[in-house]
């Protein structure tokens, strides 16, 4: 695997590349979608050849690390023969994040085609909340695709919890038990300002990293763990536990300076930063070019250009980022 030839004006390498694969899904969250949303067109979204060209470009590029996101991947159709094609590229980690209602008839075939590893998000075991979060969720489906997940023998699975006060909060602990239990890990995050929501107020639901890290060790010690996770969450351990506890806050902890991660939005916009609009068209590079991915190439080096130092999300202010996640790839 050659280095990563992608370096931004900070001194940052980029080496993280996090793929939506469709705006669609079948849940509403609240902090993520508005309930009634209208989807894109066909034409305007990539084709799974065009997202596999992208995703062969980075990689030749030195991406040592692909993830698959949505919307909820899974509800694209034909996707296991895009993770096939991107499975056999070599990568050091290949991922998904989903939440999980279809895992159950498809976690056996995503481990074959060759996925690594599973970012799966649940905010609630109890089946009321967790139908009001969702909107439209099924939790049972959801824990049956949580085991059907570990018996598929993935290298690793993560739980992922937006925690809101007064929907979930108070769950945490029973949620940390449940990942013992089941011998996952699991990974708190802050709400992010993404899209305008109605359903709660951002202000108001605010449970920050360091409230939900007290709720925990209540229950367990919390041993900060030492190796790098390579990306923005904070780890810790339990002891007599496999189980890592993780933090993820956008709002109360700024991880950008170690930022190594680019997105494609469904449409092919290339976003530098989650919290930022700086954005390059690949689509266009893609439908002009359909032969070589010379000009794909250096599009890509050269935006790196725009990535910028850091995001400025704000809980108080109006919503600075107007595309909701489904859009850029939780
Ligand atoms: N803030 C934080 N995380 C979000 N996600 C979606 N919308 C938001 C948001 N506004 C994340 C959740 C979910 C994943 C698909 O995307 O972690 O599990
Ligand atoms: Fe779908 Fe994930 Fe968004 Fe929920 S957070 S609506 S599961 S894409």
């Amino acid at each position: 695997m050659p280095e990563s030839r992608l370096t931004d004006r900070f001194g940052r390498t980029v080496n993280y590349v996090r793929l939506s694969v469709t705006d669609r899904c079948d849940f509403r969250c609240v902090y993520c979608m508005a309930e009634d949303m209208t989807f894109l067109p066909r034409q305007q979204v990539l084709t799974l050849e065009e997202i596999a060209r992208v995703a062969r470009t980075f990689t030749e590029l030195g991406t040592e690390k692909i993830r698959l996101t949505g919307g909820e991947p899974l509800v694209r159709k034909d996707i296991l023969e895009l993770v096939k094609e991107i499975g056999s590229f070599g990568l050091r980690d290949f991922a998904m994040t989903t939440n999980g209602s279809q895992l159950p008839t498809m976690a056996d075939d995503l481990r074959r085609a060759g996925m690594h590893r599973l970012n799966i998000s649940l905010d609630s075991l109890d089946a009321d909340k967790f139908r009001r979060i969702t909107r439209t969720g099924n939790l049972s489906q959801v824990l049956d695709g949580i085991d059907a997940a570990r018996e598929a023998g993935f290298r690793g699975i993560k739980l992922n919890t937006v925690v809101l006060k007064g929907r979930n909060d108070e769950e945490v602990p029973e949620l940390v038990d449940f990942a013992r239990h089941k011998g996952v890990d699991i990974t708190f995050i802050e709400e992010m300002p993404l899209g305008q929501i109605t359903e709660h107020d951002r202000g108001e639901a605010f449970c920050s990293s360091d409230e939900v890290r007290d709720m925990i060790r209540q229950h367990h010690d919390l041993v900060p763990a030492t190796e790098d996770s390579g990306g923005p969450a904070r780890y810790y351990r339990m002891p007599g536990s496999k189980t890592r506890v993780g933090f993820i806050s956008p709002h109360s902890h700024n991880f950008c300076s170690t930022c190594n991660r680019v997105r494609v939005t469904v449409e092919g916009r290339l976003l530098l930063c989650l919290g930022n609009e700086h954005s390059v068209d690949l689509r266009r590079v893609l439908r002009g070019n359909p032969v070589s991915d010379d000009k794909l190439q250096q599009t890509i080096i050269d935006a790196m250009d725009l990535k910028p130092e850091r995001h400025h999300f704000d809980l108080n202010g109006d919503v600075q980022i107007l595309r909701f996640m489904n859009m850029t790839g939780g």
